[in-house]
């Protein structure tokens, strides 16, 4: 490797502030009353690779269950990891134990879809706030209330918010208190599990656009999880597209959304409406027979073959597809996909057809509340059996 290559290699890894190896968190499956018996397991986070830089906002994006919060969680340390490896600024976050891990807690905060489920509604919001600098040794007497009233500022809201309860506020507001207890410790990464989600779609741009002026102002980093893929391309550098417990692909946003390159992201993209009525008869209108898989009994091969209109007969069943670099003009070394089939597909030398809803074993669905299946609906336009 030339010198050049050697500095820029190092600059790169420099600049990656999380960096997670091969991750598979699996959760066993019991049964039984007396004798609790592992009968299986759910996958739901099953072999990833991603790094997220310093002050980038990294956007996942998939179907519900398909592993985002889950990878959040693992990300955090909150959920053990099954195989694979999570570094933060170059720590392996697994060999960390007791204080070591609590104390490096303070650098890694998370943001909840529900507010108010997440915040504890006998506590004021003073006491919210405090909680975490105390606990971290971050402010002690007047320097502790100035830093309230500061961080009170910083996400909108008045001082006189100190004084009252989570249930107080609307939606928006709890959520920018949700904020303001994540940055009170005074983080690196926030990772934001669906923030706006439960949110009116007006207040929804106006947290987004709060989340990225902190991010300026605290030269934060975030993992934005999302199903939203309007919500993900305002604010992401980069997408990961998520599908059953793995990335399908990965991109800058701007590049995801020019030329998605897995079936499934083209799948997920030709659904979301266009403005122009012209544009929106004439764009690609790419269906998905059957249903999300269960990521307890997910498909050999590629995860996707259940439900692909360019599934081949050779290698798609069999398979299991890697994260990769594509020879296709125009496409960076950023953009990776994980089809076996890409070059051919984006070429036009292998065309959609219908896929073969018998792939897809009814009993298996993941979601039986309707929620995976109508989210996807929603998105995709599933044809409903
Ligand atoms: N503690 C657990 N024990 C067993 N299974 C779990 C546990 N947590 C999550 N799962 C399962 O793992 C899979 C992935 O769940 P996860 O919550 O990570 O998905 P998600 O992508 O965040 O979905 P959503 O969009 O609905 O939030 C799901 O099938 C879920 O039921
Ligand atoms: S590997 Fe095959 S089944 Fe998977 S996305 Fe590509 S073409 Fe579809
Ligand atoms: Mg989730």
């Amino acid at each position: 490797m030339s010198a050049d290559a050697e500095r820029t290699v190092e600059s790169v890894e420099r600049d990656v502030l999380v960096d997670i190896r091969g991750l598979k968190v699996h959760f066993p499956i019991k049964k039984g009353f007396i004798f609790d018996r592992t009968v299986g397991h759910v996958y739901a986070v099953d072999g990833v690779d991603l790094q997220i830089r310093r002050g980038e906002t990294y956007g996942l994006v998939g179907e519900s269950g398909c592993g985002k919060s889950t990878l959040g969680r693992a990300l955090l340390q909150l959920e053990p990891l099954t195989e694979g490896e999570v570094f933060f600024d170059g720590v392996d976050l697994a060999s960390l134990r007791g204080e070591a891990l609590r104390r490096q807690r303070q650098h890694m905060q998370m943001v909840f879809q529900d507010p108010l489920g997440s915040l504890d509604p006998r506590q004021t919001v003073e006491q919210l706030l405090l909680e975490g600098m105390q606990a971290h040794d971050l402010a002690k007497g007047s320097a502790a209330k100035e830093r309230l009233v500061e961080l009170l500022a910083a996400v909108g809201l008045p001082r006189t918010a100190l004084g009252k309860y989570p249930h107080e506020f609307s939606g928006g507001q709890r959520q920018r208190i949700g904020i303001a207890r994540a940055l009170s410790v005074d983080p690196q990464l926030i990772v934001a599990d669906e923030p706006v989600s439960a949110l009116d779609v007006s207040v929804q741009a106006q947290v987004i656009n709060l989340m990225e002026d902190l991010q300026q102002e605290f030269g934060l980093t975030y993992l934005l999880i999302a199903h939203d893929l309007a919500v993900v391309r305002h604010i992401s550098d980069r997408i990961g597209v998520m599908y059953l417990g793995a990335l399908a692909e990965e991109a800058e946003a701007d590049d995801l959304y020019a030329m998605p390159l897995h079936p499934y992201t083209r799948a997920l993209l030709s659904a979301v409406p266009v403005p122009d009525p012209l544009v929106e008869d004439q764009r690609e209108q790419i269906l998905l027979a059957g249903d999300l898989p269960s990521p307890a009994n997910p498909p050999s091969g590629c995860r996707f073959h259940t439900r692909c209109p360019w599934r081949q007969e050779t290698r798609c069943d069999d398979e299991r597809p890697q994260l990769r670099l594509v020879q296709i003009d125009g496409v960076p070394e950023s953009h990776r996909v994980a089809c076996h089939w890409a070059e051919q597909i984006q070429s036009g030398d292998l065309q959609p057809h219908a896929a073969d809803t018998s792939l897809t074993d009814p009993t298996d669905v993941q979601s039986d509340d309707g929620e995976a299946s109508s989210l996807f609906a929603n998105v995709v336009g599933i044809p409903k059996p």
